[in-house]
């Protein structure tokens, strides 16, 4: 039996079956299988999410990310809850039936404001789901969100090694805590996403295998994965990023692990490579979340240098999307796209 078929058949991995994966053995069977399982239970249809970067002020410090408490040559921005609206309504006349909130941990949005901007949307796009990505938060904040209609949350868990994430993160963060919110979200009820950069500092074999198993455990119904960017302004300025192949080779052995994992080709992945989330969606990811943010804010949420789309229109963007996820063989569906 191939190793690709083990792990297709276990949906578990090995240590020495990763490396030997990510070594690049039955590269082309693997992909061949993951594109199979994806089929099997989301068909070609690809499902499109508008991501609202509504605010880049945030009280964290991670080493990897541009928009960093620390870096002082952001310039710092807010929507108000009327530009997310229309955000939303341009979104909406595009076809989009998900909105993802993201935004830095950003005090000035207190919970009584998600709240009243979640239902807001809720009660003008009932046939929308809303996920939510906004860090870590008290059980408490999580369910209030969620009561007032948030479907979804993304909580990437970054490195499910212990040691790996004080590499990547300042002591008052810790993995813990990250799990314990994962945890949380679940339990409320959300459909939970978890995920990890690829290639980010200090990662090796044995933490990628950690986040596997994890990701195994927690059994979310989202996994974002993406290649790690250095950004100019931050510690990790001078950092190699993450590539491609990787990128592609763990995309396709998540789809065989979480067959049912809705598990998007990332604007990260797009910014490496111009056909990247092509190649991600050839290799088992099955969604994209172009940007819907307003144009004037697009270059402000610069989490990493050379970012794709920071100068389109939300309608140019989803055109060309369109276009380029037709030449796959694939269709971009209007649909809430739930997890089946
Ligand atoms: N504040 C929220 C949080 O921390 O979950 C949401 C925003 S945060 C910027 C979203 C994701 O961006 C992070 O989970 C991280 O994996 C990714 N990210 C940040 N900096 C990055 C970089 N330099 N390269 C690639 N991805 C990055
Ligand atoms: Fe807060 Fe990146 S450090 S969003």
């Amino acid at each position: 039996m191939s190793v690709v078929d083990e792990v297709e058949a276990k949906k578990n991995i090995t240590l020495k079956q990763l490396q030997y994966l990510l070594d690049g053995n039955e590269a082309a069977y693997l992909k061949e299988r993951a594109l199979a399982v994806r089929r099997e239970h989301y068909g070609n249809e690809v499902f499109i999410r508008g991501l609202i970067e509504f605010t880049n002020y945030c009280r964290n410090n991670c080493y990897y990310c541009g928009i960093r408490r620390d870096n002082q040559n952001v310039d710092r921005y807010r929507l108000s809850e009327g530009e997310i609206m229309e955000c939303c309504t341009e979104g909406y006349r595009l076809g989009f039936r998900t909105f993802v909130l993201q935004g830095g941990e950003d005090g000035f949005f207190t919970d009584e404001k998600i709240c009243h901007i979640v239902s807001s949307i809720k009660g003008s796009f009932p046939d929308c789901a809303v996920t939510l990505s906004i860090g870590e938060k008290t059980r408490e904040s999580y369910k209030a969100f969620f009561e007032a209609g948030a479907d979804r949350y993304l909580l990437r868990h970054e490195t499910a090694n212990a040691v790996h994430y004080q590499r990547l993160h300042p002591s008052d963060l810790s993995l813990d805590n990250r799990k314990e919110c994962l945890n949380n979200l679940k339990d409320i009820g959300y459909q939970v996403g978890a995920g990890f950069m690829v290639g980010s500092p200090g990662q090796t074999i044995k933490t990628l295998y950690d986040d596997l198993q994890f990701l195994r455990e927690l059994n979310p119904h989202m996994v974002g994965i993406g290649p790690f960017i250095p950004q100019h302004d931050t510690p990790f300025a001078t950092e190699k990023a993450g590539t491609v192949d990787m990128t592609v080779t763990l995309l396709a052995v998540i789809r065989l692990l979480l067959p049912r994992v809705l598990l998007p080709a990332t604007t990260a992945l797009g910014t490496i490579d111009p056909v990247g989330r092509e190649k991600g969606l050839m290799a088992g990811a099955n969604v994209v979340m172009p940007n819907l943010s307003p144009k004037r804010v697009r270059e402000k949420y610069a989490l990493y240098d050379k970012k794709i789309c920071t100068g389109e229109e939300a309608a140019e963007c989803i055109e060309c999307l369109k276009r380029r996820v037709s030449k796959i063989g694939c269709s971009v569906v209007c649909d809430r796209g739930d997890y089946r």
